[in-house]
């Protein structure tokens, strides 16, 4: 039985193996177009209504496993003030630098750079600094603070200088692992598809999301439904359930996350936790969010392969929207 951690050591290991090949296609190419232009969104109408519905117009949006970062840079053309991704691969933050700059460099996105050291010997500590800063020269972002953590060096390293040089930026990338210093005035927490699923432990991550926002704080959630977990969509009978909707184990998977359907590389393994819709709004609830709405869609919002399930006469759900206050404690609040 793995431990948090240890699940989502894998998972980055597994995302960064599959973020070569989410650059240079040309969904890639796509995207690179896109963000030259001002005002690009890659946030579908439902995605951006909810948005929107949570007050986004001049809020500080805070997105947690954001990838290679389209929808970050996204809820900047939607009016967001301040707009940060977090994400457990450097090396999807790498492509997500990358739209960044297309973009005129709007977004944080957020390097962590964990140094292991043996001790904080004096000798071991410079190197580790260097082997930072060695590591923001190569991302092309700066670096600028070292702090120490359990099992290492945490060092901070943000895509574009800090507005606020006081006010430290992220130096954990993982949502389960934030430290203290991470800020806690966002407006607006995103998540979007495919993100509930690698999360190993569903009120923990509430708890976290709850802890990066102000007192009437807003969660807004954008997720595939769990209902499709039951479909094999490239199966023989991809209209047949086949997979318990209440299944308790993680899916383990050895192949590389590729969105396009084309011939994924092996990857390290990875793990897929099926939710049921009651643990993912009981959880949010338990977690101290009041649900304002929770609203089911029948469109898809996933890979192409799922598209066979729209437009049905007997249509199942195939994603869902949900917003939810953070009532919170926090009176927090910063100069937009
Ligand atoms: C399917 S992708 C999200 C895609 C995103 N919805 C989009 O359309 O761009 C899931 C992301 O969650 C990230 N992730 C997984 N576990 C995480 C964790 N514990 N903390 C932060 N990010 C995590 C992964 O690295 C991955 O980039």
């Amino acid at each position: 039985m793995k431990n948090v951690t240890d699940y989502t050591q894998s998972n980055r290991a597994a995302w960064d193996a599959s973020a070569a090949s989410h650059e240079g296609g040309e969904r890639w190419q796509r995207l690179l177009a896109g963000f030259a232009q001002p005002g690009f969104s890659t946030l579908d109408s439902t995605a951006t209504s909810a948005l929107q519905r949570a007050g986004i117009e001049g809020g500080r949006v805070v997105q947690v496993g954001c990838n290679l970062g389209s929808e970050v840079l996204s809820c900047h053309a939607l009016g967001a003030a301040a707009c940060w991704g977090i994400d457990i691969s450097p090396e999807f933050l790498r492509l997500a630098e990358r739209l960044n700059q297309q973009a005129g460099r709007p977004a944080h996105f957020i390097f962590h750079h964990k140094v292991e050291t043996t001790g904080f010997k004096p000798v071991s500590f410079s190197r580790a600094i260097l082997a930072a800063v060695g590591a923001g020269q190569r991302r092309q972002c700066t670096v600028f603070g070292v702090g120490s953590e359990a099992g290492g060096l945490s060092v901070l390293c943000d895509s574009r200088e800090p507005t606020y040089f006081s006010r430290w930026l992220f130096s954990e990338a993982d949502v389960y692992a934030l430290p203290s210093h991470v800020p806690r005035d966002f407006d607006i927490a995103l998540i979007t598809i495919g993100v509930v699923n690698w999360m190993p432990d569903l009120p923990a991550f509430f708890r976290a999301l709850g802890g990066l926002l102000v007192a009437g704080g807003r969660l807004v959630m954008y997720e595939t439904h769990p209902f499709l977990e039951m479909f094999e969509p490239t199966g023989a009978t991809p209209f047949a359930p086949t997979r318990s909707y209440f299944r308790a184990q993680p899916d383990v998977l050895g192949e590389a996350h590729i969105y396009d359907g084309s011939a994924a590389a092996a990857a390290p393994p990875s793990y897929w936790f099926a939710y049921t819709l009651g643990e993912v709004v009981t959880a949010s609830v338990q977690a101290g969010f009041a649900l304002r709405e929770l609203r089911e869609h029948p469109h898809c919002n996933r890979e192409a392969e799922y598209r066979q399930y729209e437009h049905q006469n007997a249509q199942m759900p195939l994603c869902f929207t949900l917003l939810a206050d953070w009532p919170g404690d926090k009176e927090v609040r910063h100069p937009k």
